[in-house]
């Protein structure tokens, strides 16, 4: 869809998608390089270059997805091209047949609330998953991320 002239959301294949984009959201090279290739991938352009990516994994069945990876560039962020890649994609998805799509993140900051505006509903804690599957602890508003809301939103 066109938010204007300027700018489109495109379903393409992972390997149009830079690798400096997807760290943005997911510190863990070694992760990304083995999810991204079983995922679906969409991307927001401006002006024809690509500016936020999304990475999705569809099951079996091609009911359910999860979200691995939804990320804009620094200097563009907070614009809105986050919102319309997610709403974009999501409704992509939901007409060819998805019925819901979970994803995993932090129990606090703006990418809870940034999900929940865009329809997601929070689901379940996996406690200490940061603790557990990440090297580096990580840390965002002076607040160490330790325990991981998993979200669903249905179509
Ligand atoms: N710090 C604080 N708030 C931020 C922010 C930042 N760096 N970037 C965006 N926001 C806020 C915006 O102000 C906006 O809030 P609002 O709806 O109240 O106005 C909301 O978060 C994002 O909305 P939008 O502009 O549509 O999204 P975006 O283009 O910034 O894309 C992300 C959203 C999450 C993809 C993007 O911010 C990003 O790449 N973040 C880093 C990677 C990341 O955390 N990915 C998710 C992993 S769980």
């Amino acid at each position: 869809m066109m938010m204007d002239s300027m700018f489109e959301v495109k379903s393409l294949t992972h390997d149009e998608l830079p690798l400096d984009l997807l760290l943005i959201a997911d510190p863990e090279e070694a992760a990304i390089n083995v999810y991204r290739q079983r995922c679906q991938a969409y991307a927001a352009l401006l002006q024809g270059k690509i500016v936020g990516a999304l990475l999705v994994e569809i099951d079996n069945e091609g009911l359910r997805a999860e979200l691995y990876n939804i990320a804009v560039y620094d200097e563009h962020q907070g614009k809105g091209f986050g919102g319309v890649l997610l709403d974009e994609a999501l409704k992509m998805l939901a007409e060819s047949g998805i019925r819901k799509v979970e994803l995993g993140t932090g129990t606090f900051g703006y990418q809870l609330s940034f999900y929940q505006k865009h329809g997601f509903r929070v689901d379940s804690v996996v406690k200490n998953f940061f603790l557990d599957n990440y090297d580096e602890p990580i840390f965002e508003q002076g607040i160490q991320h330790k325990d991981m809301l998993r979200l669903v939103w249905r179509g």
